[in-house]
């Protein structure tokens, strides 16, 4: 087995053994960087393998024949909760690197005018959409809704997600924002996986402020902004730049904002129309997500940087649409694609990793290899943590997803079910009741 420093009680050691196939996705490394074009098919798998981890950290990956020779560990074999995974897969937990868990119901009369013919647009330009959600968070207390994203959390858990990205951007006051933030900094306090927060005071512009756009801006660059960096409440700033949300103008000022309090951007790109990207280059963003309409010009800008697309198919199978990004042009781009949920209650309702690969696989093309390094590594490097999750190596944090089935093809063959039998979150195992 490879091994990293083991000086760690070993009271806290768990051992995976007889894994049928485990999909390290380790790193090549000669290829530093998210994985681009044919090297996001790379997973890694060892047959027949073990992994070891002590004190939420993994110290050991390789065969099971090798794990049951090292000395150390057959020495210190009592004290190893040893777990025999009976020739399931095992994979590092999902990075679910774009979410909205702050609100508080679900949006079933928007659901209903779509399913009459309604578009998105159209739903919230008559009153509709985000700024219909906006209400009820503004009044609901920290407490309930950090109870309401610990639910997410756990199913979340239950489906193989170990690290998610959580955004604000549905109070869209300064203080509905940052009581948001709150509630998702305590909500991750009670959950043994990781949770980045991303501040979205610029989801859209909220009624009162609409025709002078501006002053609302003023307010996320001048108040949320630095007070949810002070507080250390967000590692990144999120804007909705689109047609009926925020233009690139004002998406520069906020990201100029961002980056000189200290935090991380990226951006909602591309959802309902193309935007020129190179502008926004030079605040080194960390993803664009959706990216739906999006030219040649800016695949080639963004091929072979750490700029991640982040393709979010839930929100397209979920309103309706006949087109999905084309991650084909992405991925034979070299442009770093990394999969994620979306989810929220307007456009994708759903926490299941499993259900965006699938839509990934049969809609947008992507291998079911691909949709697994898209899943762990590439939404890894979405989040700027890929030093620690995302794959299966010594060294990074104890984060992984057993699963009930023989292949890891499975896990998007088998749409609509949850095949995740436990879940390793540094180092703590949930397993499915
Ligand atoms: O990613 N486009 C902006 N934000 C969400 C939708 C939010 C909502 O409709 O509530 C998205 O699709
Ligand atoms: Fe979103």
């Amino acid at each position: 087995m490879t091994s990293a420093k083991r000086k760690l009680q070993p009271s806290d050691a768990l051992l995976l053994v007889n894994i049928g196939q485990l999909v390290t996705l380790r790193t090549d490394s000669a290829k530093a960087g998210p994985r681009c074009g044919a090297d996001l098919q790379e997973l890694g798998i060892i047959k027949e393998g073990a992994v070891l981890c002590l004190n939420g950290k993994i110290v050991s990956v390789g065969s099971a024949k090798d794990a049951m020779r090292d000395a150390w560990l057959r020495k210190n074999r009592r004290k190893v909760a040893e777990i025999d995974c009976a020739s399931k897969v095992v994979l590092p937990g999902f990075v679910d690197s774009h979410t909205h868990p702050v609100f508080v119901a679900p949006r079933l009369v928007d659901f209903e005018k779509r399913i009459e013919g309604a578009s998105y647009e159209e739903i919230a330009a008559a009153g509709g959409g985000i700024r219909s959600s906006l209400e009820a968070v503004r009044e609901t207390s920290k407490g309930a809704l950090a109870a309401r994203i610990v639910t997410v959390l756990q199913e979340m858990t239950a489906h193989g997600t170990t690290t998610v990205e959580a955004k604000s951007g549905y109070g869209l006051t300064v203080e509905s924002e940052l009581k948001s933030l709150e509630a998702i900094r305590d909500a991750a306090s009670g959950w043994p996986g990781t949770v980045v927060a991303t501040l979205l005071g610029a989801h859209v512009v909220p009624r009162e402020f609409q025709g002078c756009s501006q002053k609302y801006v003023e307010i996320v660059c001048k108040e949320m902004i630095p007070r949810a960096a002070k507080r250390k409440l967000a590692q990144f700033v999120d804007v909705f730049c689109d047609k009926g949300a925020f233009t690139p103008n004002e998406t520069e000022q906020i990201f100029e904002a961002a980056v000189k309090h200290g935090l991380g951007v990226r951006a909602h790109m591309g959802q309902l129309s193309e935007t020129a990207l190179s502008p926004f280059l030079r605040f080194h963003p960390a993803s664009f997500d959706h990216m739906d309409h999006v030219s040649e010009d800016d695949i080639s800008q963004l091929a072979r940087r750490d700029t991640m697309a982040t393709l979010v198919p839930g929100a397209n199978y979920f309103l309706g649409l006949k087109e999905y990004p084309n991650a084909r042009r992405l991925i034979d781009g070299g442009v770093p694609v990394a999969l994620a949920t979306d989810y929220n209650p307007g456009t994708s309702p759903t926490i299941s990793m499993a259900m965006a690969m699938s839509l990934a696989c049969t809609h947008m093309k992507m291998s079911p290899g691909e949709a697994v390094a898209a899943a762990t590594i590439n939404g890894a490097w979405a989040l700027r943590v890929a030093n620690r999750k995302g794959s299966i190596e010594p060294g990074k944090d104890a984060d992984l997803a057993v699963f009930e089935v023989k292949d890891y093809r499975e896990i998007p063959y088998w749409f609509g079910a949850n095949h995740c039998a436990a879940t390793v979150l540094n180092g703590v195992m949930v397993a499915r009741a």
